[in-house]
């Protein structure tokens, strides 16, 4: 299968700002508390119900590490070699794969919880129920999915970013459009949490959480 361009960039970019990255944003230790309640939340529902737990575009895998600290079995994947190679070696205890999070190499209800924090606004509208589809497709009956990051109604191309060039896009949709758009790939949404960003006028953040 073609690889779609827009994965072509993602890799090239987060490939390019990865150790960067890790330096800049900070870890979730210290995240704002609401967004930290909510991955708490995700944790409670999956421990719940059991299953391993995919971090899907899992970057330097400090989130996947914080969910295997809330008691689930967390591995992660993510397109961008260099990101892969920092989240094994900062957590050498779990597992990272790069991979596309469009075309999982996992079979059908295998998981007992997906979460996608910061990381699919880089994938174009039009291909999202694509990937909400296959969302949905590798969780058990009843899984549960966390989906934290941006909303807003915006199509950007920055030319740098973490202070180094890259050719991603970023595409900010409404918290309503995502969650419409899991409604349509079948998931059952539980909570939509929004909390503005007064520094940053175009976007809030978004917490979806969502069962299959
Ligand atoms: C802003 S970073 C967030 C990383 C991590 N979730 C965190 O919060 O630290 C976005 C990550 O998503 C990955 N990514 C974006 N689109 C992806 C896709 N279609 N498949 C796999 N990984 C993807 C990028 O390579 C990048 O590492």
């Amino acid at each position: 299968m073609t690889e779609p361009s827009h994965l072509a960039a993602v890799r090239d970019s987060y490939d390019a700002v990865a150790a960067d990255y890790v330096r800049l944003i900070i870890p979730p230790e210290e995240m704002d508390p609401v967004s930290r309640a909510m991955l708490a939340a995700f944790a409670e529902l999956v421990r719940d119900g059991g299953g391993p737990v995919a971090d899907l575009g899992c970057g330097p895998g400090r989130v996947t590490a914080y969910l295997a600290g809330l008691g689930l079995a967390a591995f992660g994947v993510d397109v961008s070699g260099e990101m892969v190679a920092l989240a094994r070696r900062a957590y050498p205890e779990l597992r990272f794969v790069q991979g596309s999070m469009a075309a999982l190499d996992l079979a059908d209800g295998t998981l007992g919880g997906v979460l996608a924090w910061y990381s699919v606004h880089h994938t174009p509208p039009a291909s999202l129920p694509a990937v909400f589809a296959e969302f949905r497709r590798v969780l058990a009956p009843g899984g549960h999915l966390l989906l934290g990051g941006h909303a807003g109604d915006a199509h950007l191309r920055p030319a740098e970013a973490y202070g180094h060039p890259v050719s991603f896009e970023s595409h900010l949709l409404p918290a309503g459009r995502l969650a419409d758009l899991l409604a349509q790939a079948g998931f059952t949404v539980t909570a939509r949490l929004e909390q503005p960003r007064p520094e940053r006028a175009d976007r809030s953040y978004v917490c979806l959480l969502a069962y299959a």
